[in-house]
């Protein structure tokens, strides 16, 4: 027996994190990646002083509370932590973690991905090469919406936020935002902020989501703010699925309301409403924002930086409990 503490991870993770967690911990790794529902997760508990685990796994207040005593830290390999109840945890006495900076940069691409493709069409353009139906060159036919010098309203001015407006702002974009409180004059560089969100809709003509899932966030996309956006507005979310209404975002796409959709996540995934598959003005990702080699790497070296430092008896740096 080692003298290690013991780390469930209860997902694969990447070769050079699942190594590093196997030379520091006894790692229980989750090689063929299978799913633990909540009673795997209390079951597999009991042999583990740690958890790695990523946003698909559920802790609510329920699961957190059956945990088994010896469990001393749940790290989540994201920055968002909706799927965990910090307040049972912080009850239990387990720390919570999560990866945040290290995927800012992967996420704000995405969404750029995610504006522009949207904005210029880019899924019934390449329908139609792959169906073969491109003739002649024309001036009249996939004209999508122009980019430069319109307005951007980010939703939530966080890290992913202004990194987003950072790469906009190359884009000529001026840049509005709404977030819980305004930022020093050094991190706005010059973006109009609004405490209320509702007063910043009329002015996104491009809507970028990039604030956390919470129950005051919920469903905040719904019918009566769409109203509230420009006609043709083109929005994108790259941050929870749960925060835009779906059934009043497809409405607004195929009204004419909204010109363009571009989604990275998705209410429920990976299960999704599909009627987004329909929308010829949607241009759809599978929750890629932080898939790049170096992003991951870096995630999972954080949660695991995390959990030297509680094992170590010192603070982590990304401690939420
Ligand atoms: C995050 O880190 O929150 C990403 O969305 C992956 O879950």
């Amino acid at each position: 027996m080692s003298d290690r503490p013991v780390l469930l991870l209860t997902r694969r993770l990447p070769e050079a994190v699942e190594a590093r967690a196997s030379r520091d911990y006894d790692a229980l790794l989750n090689a063929d990646d299978s799913q633990y529902d909540a009673d795997a997760l209390i079951s597999k508990s009991a042999q583990a002083d740690a958890i790695l685990t990523c946003s698909t796994e559920k802790f609510s207040a329920e699961v957190i509370e059956q945990l088994d005593a010896r469990v001393r830290a749940i790290a989540t390999f994201s920055v968002g932590y909706e799927h965990i109840d910090v307040a049972a945890a912080a009850a239990r006495g387990i720390t919570v973690t999560n990866t945040p900076d290290v995927l800012t940069d992967a996420t704000a691409d995405i969404a750029l991905l995610c504006l522009l493709g949207a904005a210029r069409r880019q899924h019934e353009s390449t329908a139609m090469l792959r169906e073969s139906r491109w003739g002649r060159w024309d001036a009249t036919s996939l004209l999508g919406a122009h980019v430069t010098g319109k307005r951007l309203g980010i939703l939530g001015m966080g890290r992913i936020g202004r990194a987003v407006a950072k790469r906009a702002r190359a884009f000529d974009m001026e840049i509005h935002y709404s977030n819980r409180s305004q930022l020093s004059a050094e991190l706005e560089q010059g973006a109009t902020f609004y405490q209320n969100p509702e007063d910043m809709l009329p002015n996104a003509q491009f809507l970028s989501i990039n604030c956390p899932s919470t129950p005051e966030t919920h469903h905040f996309l719904n019918a009566d703010r769409i109203a509230l956006l420009p006609d043709g507005a083109v929005v994108v979310n790259t941050a929870r699925g749960d925060i835009v209404d779906d059934e009043a975002l497809i409405a607004a796409a195929k009204s004419g309301k909204v010109s363009g959709i571009g989604l990275d996540v998705y209410e429920g995934e990976p299960n999704f409403h599909n009627d987004y598959l329909d929308l010829p003005n949607a241009f759809l990702l599978p929750h890629i924002g932080s898939a790049t080699v170096d992003t991951r790497d870096a995630m999972g070296f954080r949660a695991l930086d995390n959990l030297d430092a509680i094992f170590a008896g010192n603070q982590p740096e990304d401690k939420l409990t």
